[in-house]
């Protein structure tokens, strides 16, 4: 307990240190490293967050749980730290997990406990193995019999050198752990699911999905769930990022067979098309509502730190998962409507050459772009958070239907992967764009959240500028958003 003691203290005093230029609706740590969200779940009719957080530096260090809680997804109230590597079985990091209100009314963490042991890995990496803590959404108790699922359960042919990021699940009376896990001669990536009635004797099932390369290498933080009796199965893959023809986040659509436990995938789609979205996870809101939020950041670019920052790492502004016409499609969450500020709208506006428009601009916005195109489709461009020097831009490439997001002169160095392509259909010889921005940050939502791509940025301007290679009909609509002061530190 010193540790997490310390920790508690340590949050004490920096978040005075706070600083005010923080994203404004987009979830950082007051202060220190942040990536995945964990623990994502309606605990006593607040919504609970934890993320992998380390206090004391803006970069990785050994990983605690960082604890907020919101009711509307978009102001967090701020808790001392859940929890801190302060177990043998744990001094290596409390790594990603997730939570469930259980029914006796305590909340339940389910993590994985990093350690070296006595015979350091040759690489250098950590043992990996799940833990569980009980508590009520402010302290929690780790289980005196952790690890409860230790290698000792891992089929022989999966390394324990990966081996996390449980997802746990209540069934009727009986639980689900399903985890992320590696072979040990690298012939694939598999979840696997682990059964239990009392939550402290855990079973090895099924090697739930596995696969060979194809779908990204190192699977980590899995999610499952169900919306409109269709069967979810997310995951990301770190290594994918160099591979432009995988995206590191996946939806798996399929269905779950209970009696082989295997999960049978019908399709795969892409969650992300961006530079920034990783290890989402899930949650039904109160209102029966899909829930996901995801860390806006990749890992190969964690190096470059926004300038003069005393935080690093934000998560993704929370988004809703529907199926709308067979197709699974994001939104931002709807309580984004009551941060509206004053609304500008434009109906049929005819554009061709480059133009601004005034009080249709800033840092902070929603702004949806509905693109008419008259006969056949043309270029098009939108420049956003544009000043002299920089600007991200989003252009579509009409031969092949294509849009493209570039951030390379949007603040973030060249070594780093900074434009990506989305793919997009035209839906009544149109295109829909909606703008969710924020300081550090542009999510764009294409036609009504089919494909939707994340990007950091790190630059101040805020003009924002249309073009198109022949004259088009833009609807504007344009929402400035303001920030409830109702946050606490
Ligand atoms: C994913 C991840 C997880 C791990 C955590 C460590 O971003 O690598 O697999 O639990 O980060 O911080």
């Amino acid at each position: 307990m010193e540790m997490l003691r310390k920790a508690r203290e340590y949050e004490n005093i920096t978040k005075t240190k706070a600083d005010p230029d923080r994203p404004s609706f987009h979830l950082t740590p007051a202060t220190g490293w942040c990536n995945d969200p964990n623990g994502f779940s309606v605990y006593k009719d607040d919504y609970h967050l934890f993320y992998q957080y380390y206090p004391y530096d803006i970069i990785w260090g050994p990983m605690h749980w960082g604890h907020v809680k919101t009711n509307d997804f978009i102001s967090w109230d701020y808790l001392p730290a859940a929890m801190a590597p302060d177990q043998d079985y744990d001094k290596k990091g409390c790594f990603s997990g997730s939570a469930l209100e259980l029914d006796d009314g305590r909340h339940l963490l389910a993590y994985t406990g990093c350690y070296t042991g006595e015979q350091t890995a040759i690489d250098g990496s950590y043992y990996q193995h799940q833990c569980i803590a009980i508590g009520d959404g402010l302290n929690y108790k780790k289980m005196d019999c952790n690890p409860v699922i230790s290698a000792d359960l891992l089929p022989d042919e999966y390394s324990n050198l990966d081996f996390r990021d449980p997802k746990i699940i209540k069934k009727n009376d009986s639980y689900s752990i399903i985890i992320g896990a590696r072979r040990k001669d690298n012939s694939g990536h598999s979840v696997l699911l682990f059964e239990s009635k009392d939550l402290q004797k855990w079973t090895f099932a099924s090697e739930l999905i596995s696969s060979d390369d194809k779908l990204g290498r190192l699977w980590e933080c899995p999610d499952y769930f169900e919306i409109d009796g269709n069967d979810l199965l997310l995951f990301s893959s770190q290594l994918a990022y160099k591979n432009q023809d995988i995206r590191e986040t996946l939806a798996l659509l399929g269905k779950y067979d209970d009696n082989q436990k295997k999960f049978k995938i019908t399709s795969e789609i892409p969650l992300d098309y961006g530079t920034d979205f990783y290890a989402p996870q899930t949650i039904k809101s109160l209102d029966g509502r899909r829930i996901m939020i995801g860390w806006m950041q990749n890992w190969a670019s964690v190096d470059y730190k926004l300038t003069g920052k005393n935080f690093f790492g934000q998560m993704g502004f929370p988004r809703e998962l529907y199926f709308k016409d067979n197709l699974l499609c994001q939104s931002p969450v709807q309580e984004i409507e009551q941060y509206y500020g004053d609304r500008i709208y434009f109906d049929n506006l005819k554009i061709k050459e480059p133009v601004f428009f005034e009080n249709i601009e800033g840092r902070y916005y929603d702004m949806e772009v509905t693109i008419h195109f008259d006969k056949d489709p043309c270029n098009t461009s939108i420049k956003l958070r544009q000043n002299e020097d920089s600007y991200f831009q989003l252009y579509f490439d009409s031969d092949r239907l294509l849009l493209s997001g570039n951030r390379s002169k949007a603040g973030i160095p060249s070594e780093y992967k900074n434009q990506t392509e989305i793919p997009v259909n035209l839906v009544n010889n149109s295109i829909k764009l909606r703008f969710i921005v924020d300081r550090y940050s542009i999510e764009v939502f294409v036609n009504d959240g089919q494909q939707v791509a994340s990007y950091l940025i790190d630059s101040k301007g805020e003009k924002i500028q249309f073009e198109a290679e022949k004259e088009c009909g833009f609807d504007i609509d344009f929402h400035k958003l303001i920030r409830k002061e109702s946050e606490t530190l």
